[in-house]
């Protein structure tokens, strides 16, 4: 008896050093319980406080009296947003000095977390790179690629002064009439989140405290994508099955990675806001996942609840839900009503201190972990990771590779594209000239339609066209008016398409974010498909390329066309890619990260359950994508026909570049289950990659499945495996084999 309790002491002692040594390592949380207990409700409040950053401007400037009033009086924890335009590196580093000197000079001198939205590039930097939309980049298949395009967005962010990105977003885009369709990976589960971890890896990358990285924020948690009416921030029906299958993999994976942030979806989710509900976010998203960062709430989205969802009366009310659900920090933005009403909910023992303090935990664990504790200024030394040469490289590269060919018939047994760089050209449409099409929202403005704000080096389709080709080649007539093109325009191209070799019509979106951007028919304008009819009638060969972020149905005229170039918002490089694939520099290999529909009456996405010609009958499948060379595939093998429990099932298969061009080639793996308890997708992207082949050159592309490739979520909510046959597609080729557990 004894002996046994002098083991047990022995025991405790040896884990009570664990947990010091432990605590040693987390001493940051020591420093955090710390000013926790220093503080009073009214600065913890505070802490959850997000206001806008023109809530700090008088007569459009800074103003000393606001800066005071809430850093010092009533200080606040976070800012977001600019003062309505980009600012330079050292406008940004002016500002944020002067709101941190105040910070500092407050009683309990906790730093502010400035945010933003760099959701392609530093969107709200002077001059800074912006990069193709996600919808584009999901294109690329490369997510190598995607990370770079990350670290460069974290690092011009950084530069500017600013440690927090509001990005990427992991909502799966599965309804292509929602406006902000551009900012998805497109309909595919795998691809949202593998692109997305590896966009949250760019942006964190190892150390928070790096100059090289700012805080991610995983958005919008969740369900946001799918609105039912296609309109931004309306009800979203999702079934339980489909959360699990669908939507959650991608928050799920970066969660587990480490992100440091996530933001709510403004709209609800089977008929609760997601805002209040804490099953999502406190059980779900906090304890089952094990989340420790912070909790941010959309754009006056506490607002929201009472006065577009209707399910608290009052502002108070709205609080208490959002923040016992488990909210950590309010974007408010516009006033101090959630800071007053929620010190008042906390002194009515409406909302625990504990719940406070829980909050109040994260904001500060971001604030350490950025270091903003050590020095809340700008870096001095990131200013030299601004605007380096190889930026415009690497987003060249990237509107490259996300440019999708969608059609190249044949003129006299030749494919149209590439086009001769003697060619005779008339460009026309009202993108030509556009660059707000080029780069879609959150282009240096949030509509991004302020084309002043561009830098002064940005290109528009025919600038980039005559810098080929030459100016005296080419022949333009463009209004920029994506909804009206005038019978002047039709009668000029008429006139001018008599004296060149081929029309290029660049057509599709003007930029749009958010609400906004709502439409109420996927088609593309009805004056640009008059327009198209007018090209047609010509009797030129039409090459169309198209700027947009979803994809505008062009059924009606796309039998008359003769090439297809989707760029999707390809932005600060995009017209140098699409003259560089219209005349032969470069051969295209995008490939479609979501169902081209054709008819608006049929919105299926690639993996809905029932699939044939009558229910889902896209203009282009997922996954479709053309190339001026020519890759034949065969030989695609297993190295078993019988996988057995945890095994791994090696695929291989062969590509051969038979053609005329080097080239990159999208390889993407599909699996169908042949019987399923729940109704089985017809096939399923499980793999993909990304391979180079020098014309003329062989290579063995190789992927490795286990039965987790193989699972989906049955209807006890469960991942499973279930044994039987299985079909994989790789290229067009396909192979079964059987899935047996031990
Ligand atoms: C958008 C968010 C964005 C926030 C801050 C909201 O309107 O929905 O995605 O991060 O504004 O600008």
């Amino acid at each position: 008896m004894f002996k046994k309790k002098v083991v047990v002491i022995v025991f405790l002692v040896i884990l009570a050093s664990c947990q010091s040594d432990k605590e040693n390592k987390t001493f940051k949380n020591d420093k955090i319980e710390v000013l926790i207990k220093k503080m009073t409700l009214e600065e913890k409040v505070g802490q959850m406080t997000q206001l806008t950053l023109k809530k700090f401007y008088k007569k459009g400037k800074l103003n000393k009296d606001l800066l005071i009033k809430y850093t010092q009086t009533t200080p606040i924890g976070s800012v977001l947003n600019t003062p309505g335009r980009p600012l330079s590196i050292s406008e940004w580093h002016e500002l944020i000095s002067e709101i941190q000197d105040n910070c500092l000079a407050s009683r309990m001198k906790i730093p502010m977390l400035y945010g933003i939205d760099a959701i392609h590039g530093a969107t709200y930097t002077k001059d800074a790179v912006l990069f193709p939309h996600n919808i584009g980049l999901a294109a690329t298949r490369n997510v190598e690629l995607v990370k770079k395009t990350a670290e460069i967005t974290a690092k011009e962010v950084r530069a500017s002064g600013i440690r927090w990105n509001f990005d990427p977003v992991l909502g799966v885009g599965r309804q292509p009439l929602w406006s902000r369709f551009e900012e998805t990976f497109g309909e595919d589960v795998l691809l949202v989140t593998e692109f997305g971890s590896g966009a949250i890896k760019g942006y964190e990358g190892d150390d928070l405290k790096s100059i090289n990285n700012v805080s991610s924020c995983m958005k919008h948690f969740i369900g946001y994508s799918v609105p039912q009416s296609g309109k931004d921030r309306t009800p979203a029906y999702i079934t339980a099955q489909q959360l699990e299958e669908v939507f959650m993999p991608s928050f799920k994976k970066a969660v587990a990675s480490g992100a440091s942030t996530v933001m709510i979806n403004s709209g609800s989710l089977n008929g609760i806001p997601v805002h209040i509900n804490k099953e999502l976010i406190t059980d779900l998203l906090k304890n089952k996942w094990g989340f420790k960062g912070l909790v941010v709430t959309d754009w006056e989205d506490i607002l929201y609840l009472y006065k577009e969802h209707h399910v608290a009366k009052n502002n108070k009310e709205a609080v208490k839900m959002a923040i016992n659900a488990g909210i950590d920090m309010s974007m408010v933005p516009m006033n101090m009503t959630f800071y007053d009403d929620l010190i008042a909910l906390v002194n009515q023992g409406e909302v625990s201190m504990e719940r406070i303090d829980d909050a109040v935990r994260r904001i500060l664990k971001v604030k350490m972990d950025l270091g903003l504790f050590d020095n809340p200024y700008p870096e001095k030394e990131a200013i030299k990771n601004f605007g380096k040469k190889e930026y415009r490289d690497i987003a060249l590269q990237a509107a490259r590779e996300s440019m999708t060919l969608l059609k190249n018939d044949s003129l006299q047994n030749k494919a149209v594209l590439p086009l001769k760089k003697n060619s005779k050209v008339l460009i026309s449409g009202p993108a030509a000239n556009s660059l707000a099409s080029l780069h879609g929202s959150w282009s240096y403005s949030w509509q991004g339609d302020k084309e002043a704000l561009f830098p002064e080096s940005t290109l528009t389709i025919k600038e980039a066209i005559q810098n080929k080709i030459g100016a005296s080649n080419v022949s333009c007539i463009s209004s920029s008016k994506f909804e009206k093109v005038t019978k002047k325009e039709l009668k000029l191209l008429r006139q001018k398409a008599k004296n060149v070799d081929f029309i290029v019509l660049c057509l599709g979106e003007n930029s749009y974010a958010e609400t906004p951007g709502n439409i109420d028919d996927l088609t593309l304008s009805r004056d640009q498909i008059e327009l198209a009819k007018v090209a047609i009638e010509t009797n030129k060969p039409i090459v169309l390329v198209l700027t947009e972020g979803r994809p505008r149905i062009i059924s009606e005229i796309v039998s008359g066309i003769d090439a297809v170039l989707l760029a999707y918002r390809p932005s600060s490089q995009g017209a140098n890619a699409i003259a560089d694939i219209l005349f032969g520099d470069y051969n295209p290999n995008g490939v479609l990260p979501f169902s081209y529909p054709k008819h608006t009456g049929n919105l299926l996405t690639y993996d809905a359950p029932i699939r044939n010609t009558e229910t889902f009958n896209p203009q282009w499948e997922f996954g479709y994508g053309l190339s001026y060379t020519n890759f034949k595939s065969s030989n695609l093998k297993l190295s078993t026909k019988t996988l057995k429990g945890d095994e791994k099932l090696k695929v291989t298969i062969e590509v051969m570049n038979e053609g005329d061009f080097d080239g990159e080639l999208a390889v993407d793996l599909f699996v169908r289950d042949k019987v399923a308890s729940v109704i089985p997708p017809m096939k399923k992207l499980r793999k993909f990659k990304k391979v180079f082949l020098k014309k003329g050159e062989l290579k063995l592309v190789e992927f490795e499945l286990t039965k987790n490739d193989l699972s989906f979520v049955n209807s006890d909510l469960e991942r499973v495996t279930e044994n039987g046959s299985f079909v994989i597609e790789i290229l067009g080729e396909k192979v079964s084999f059987e899935y047996l557990n031990n």
